[in-house]
């Protein structure tokens, strides 16, 4: 049985992910900022092989302490689900720098944090994978406007995987960026394109088959290439 670790599992595209995983036959590490109130998240109990764990990814010292929480045991798949808008004000002219920052720490350097925090439970994995929910609002070659916040820390993280990718690609780590669709969640909104449980089942798809052939690939939540 591979375990896999999901950040904001509480709800939207990472509580869909938890949720699928389970059915999929994998042992769940949920994780979120406060357990208490995951309701939803709690009642998958019953579908399969769940632990719930407490994790703010925006706090730094707790990113490097979760190594701690999971010493000993090998990590398959690590999803860097958790993520932000950055904010109503991030026009060309209104930006509000202080949620740019904290998009930059949750959406940017989180995800390389964690890795790293938990490269040793990775590497006692026989594939290990590093899955990061990116977006194609990253993208450098979609010319969108606005969102000034929520597109560069979504560009950056996708720069972070893609080297980190070649860094750890001689340990055999699998890494990349993937954008799962426009989906109906409370930050894709009721327009979204996507149901949340059919992103959840591509994703599934993608994690199960993501050998080292892809890693450093920026990816679609169908397992197509996606332009950087
Ligand atoms: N929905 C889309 O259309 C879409 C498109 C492209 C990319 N994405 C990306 O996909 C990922 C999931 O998006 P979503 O639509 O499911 O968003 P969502 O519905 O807004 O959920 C965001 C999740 O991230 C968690 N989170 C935020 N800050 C956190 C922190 N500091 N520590 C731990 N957890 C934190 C939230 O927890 P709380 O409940 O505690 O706030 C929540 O569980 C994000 O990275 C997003 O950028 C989404």
């Amino acid at each position: 049985m591979e375990t896999v670790l999901i950040t904001g599992a509480n709800r939207g595209i990472g509580l869909a992910l938890a949720r699928r995983l389970l059915t999929d036959g994998y042992r769940v590490l949920a994780t979120c900022r406060t357990p208490s109130a995951a309701a939803e998240l709690a009642g998958l109990a019953g579908t399969g092989d769940l632990e719930v764990l407490p994790l703010d990814v925006a706090d730094a010292a707790a990113v490097d302490g979760f190594a701690g929480v999971l010493a000993g045991r090998p990590l398959d798949v690590l999803v860097n689900n958790a993520g932000v808008m950055g904010g109503p004000r991030q026009s060309a002219d209104d930006m509000d720098y202080a949620a740019w920052a904290e998009a930059f720490a949750v959406n940017t350097m989180a995800p390389l944090r964690l890795a790293q925090a938990l490269k040793r439970n990775l590497l006692q994995a026989a594939r290990p994978r590093v899955v990061t929910l990116s977006s194609q609002m990253g993208a450098l070659s979609r010319h969108s406007p606005g969102a000034i916040a929520y597109r560069s820390t979504k560009a950056a993280v996708n720069k972070a995987m893609q080297t980190l990718a070649l860094d750890w690609r001689a340990e055999g780590i699998v890494v990349c960026p993937v954008h799962p669709g426009w989906v109906r969640t409370d930050m894709g909104g009721p327009n979204a394109d996507l149901d949340v449980t059919d992103c959840a089942r591509g994703l599934a798809a993608l994690i199960a088959g993501l050998d080292l052939s892809r890693s450093g690939h920026f990816l679609t939540w169908e397992g197509e290439e996606h332009p950087w």
